[in-house]
């Protein structure tokens, strides 16, 4: 770890607005309920542990295909409710030794194994092509997002690693956003299989799974980038204008924004 508790607690946010809003109205809440339903709606065919449970068809005929899932899909819980966490000033205020502690079990009993494990079930994806594809590349952003955010943390480049480790959050939460493309898709082609897709229901269901797949991450990761870009502009043109001596990273602080390397 490269910040102790007292040097996290020394940088807390000191923004008047950060302190009064009231918490129903944080944007943290809104994630926390989203995670929180996605969860109940999505693990309960899975805690069972019965194939025959599963929302997606299992390949019987690749007899690892199943434990994998399964192993999949709890290290990505592990990677999801700590992301969230991690993301709530809450957290870091009330808990911050476990606020500190918890980056180490994201990475290493969350992401790594639960992307190693969709790189490998993503590979041989019953959505097809297009779906494999986008697993493929995702799974492979979020090891490398997850690694090398780690990594800058623990040379103490923090600036940098908050900057990664954004962007592995949001990939964490691709999950969700997939689902939310796929039911829209879904509602949106269902009219229209015999005009689109020639009455085929699996080459609708395929073209959904495809496009849900790809607009889950790069969607999410070009508004991240977007947004982190702004917020630089933003301090580098209160920076000039405050003088040459002013760095933009302290700037970046005064606005109350979270104190870097610690999303
Ligand atoms: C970028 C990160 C992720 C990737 C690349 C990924 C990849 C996959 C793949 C390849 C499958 C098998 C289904 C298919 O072939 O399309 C799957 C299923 C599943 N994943 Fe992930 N996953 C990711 C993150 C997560 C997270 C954070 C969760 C949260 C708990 C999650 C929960 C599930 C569940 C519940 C299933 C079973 C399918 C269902 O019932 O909808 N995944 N994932």
């Amino acid at each position: 770890m490269t910040m102790t508790t007292e040097q996290l607690s020394a940088t807390r946010p000191t923004s008047g607005k950060a302190k009064t809003r009231p918490w129903w109205r944080h944007p943290w809440t809104a994630v926390a309920v989203l995670v929180v339903a996605f969860l109940l709606f999505a693990l309960p065919p899975y805690v069972t542990l019965d194939p025959g449970q599963s929302r997606i068809p299992v390949r019987f005929d690749i007899p690892l295909y199943y434990p994998v899932l399964i192993f999949h899909i709890f290290t990505a819980v592990i990677a999801l409710v700590i992301a969230s966490l991690r993301i709530s000033p809450w957290f870091k205020r009330r808990y911050p030794s476990a606020f500190l502690t918890s980056e180490r079990l994201y990475v290493f009993a969350g992401v790594v194994p639960s992307a190693i494990s969709a790189l490998a079930i993503g590979a041989v994806s019953s959505f097809g092509l297009v779906t494999r594809t986008s697993h493929i590349i995702v799974a492979t952003l979020w090891l490398v997002c997850t690694i090398k955010g780690y990594r800058l943390g623990r040379r103490g480049e923090t600036e940098e690693q908050r900057r990664w480790m954004l962007r592995s959050y949001v990939l964490t939460t691709a999950a969700i956003v997939n689902r939310m493309w796929a039911i829209t898709f879904l509602l949106v082609l269902s009219p229209q299989v015999d005009t689109l897709f020639g009455g085929s229901q699996q080459a609708m269901l395929q073209a959904i799974s495809g496009m849900s797949a790809f607009l889950s991450w790069t969607v999410p990761l070009i508004g991240l980038q977007w947004w982190q870009d702004s917020k630089d502009a933003a301090a580098r043109r209160r920076a000039s204008s405050m003088g040459s001596w002013q760095h933009p990273e302290l700037v970046r602080l005064q606005d109350g924004v979270q104190p870097v390397g610690r999303a």
